[in-house]
């Protein structure tokens, strides 16, 4: 399969399951290579990763439930309280963080660029949250975006022992694939390209 080909491949799959046919060890390399050789702004490689697996997979998602069981009303929690378990019954949870401390000391030492620094952390994070997403796809290993930052930031630092400079800024949820992703539209190529010869 070509590049093209994966990124294809790579799809939001919200039905997920714990029937994944690599071990931890093989999941936890694919994140770490893809997060490790995706580029960042003058290679300051600002990306953290928290892998879950098992019981802190499990940990996780019941934060994500009691801490939007005391912000969302109860008619609604239903709906959440679903979405939650469809995430739960994944195999595991990668948690993209930005080290501030690292964007702060390239502010000080690049002050040319200091407004930019922030702008590339983000642009780095998505990077690798695209990578893993897809190097994941790869292995037939399903997975979705999610964001429950910052709501969940302070619970979840605590319990897993993040240090106060990393920032929360996304949640890349995975396991076996249960159920193939919905049909994707795409809007006229006409609209979002210019090509000048
Ligand atoms: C920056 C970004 C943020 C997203 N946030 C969420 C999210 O919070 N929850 C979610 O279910 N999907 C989220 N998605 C997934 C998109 O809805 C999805 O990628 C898009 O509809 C295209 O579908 P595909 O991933 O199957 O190609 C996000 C995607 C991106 C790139």
């Amino acid at each position: 399969m070509t590049f093209l080909d994966q990124m294809k491949k790579r799809r939001s799959i919200y039905s997920i399951g714990k029937n994944v046919k690599l071990d931890q060890a093989e999941i936890e390399q694919i994140i770490k290579d893809a997060v490790k050789f995706s580029p960042s702004s003058f290679n300051s490689q600002t990306s953290r990763v928290v892998i879950l697996f098992g019981q802190s997979h499990d940990t996780f998602w019941h934060i994500v439930r009691e801490t939007l069981r005391d912000l969302v009303s109860a008619d609604a929690f239903e709906a959440t309280n679903n979405k939650i378990n469809a995430f739960a019954a994944g195999y595991g949870t990668a948690l993209f963080y930005e080290d501030q401390d690292v964007v702060k000391s390239m502010q000080e030492q690049f002050a040319l660029y200091a407004d930019n620094f922030p702008v590339w952390s983000e642009h780095s994070s998505a990077i690798a949250q695209f990578a893993t997403w897809t190097a994941l796809a790869e292995v037939n290993i399903g997975a979705s975006l999610q964001h429950y930052n910052p709501i969940i930031d302070e619970e979840v630092a605590r319990t897993f022992d993040i240090p106060p400079s990393w920032k929360l800024r996304a949640q890349l949820v995975f396991g076996s694939i249960e159920a193939p992703a919905g049909e994707k539209t795409f809007i006229d190529d006409a609209e979002r390209f210019k090509t000048f010869t």
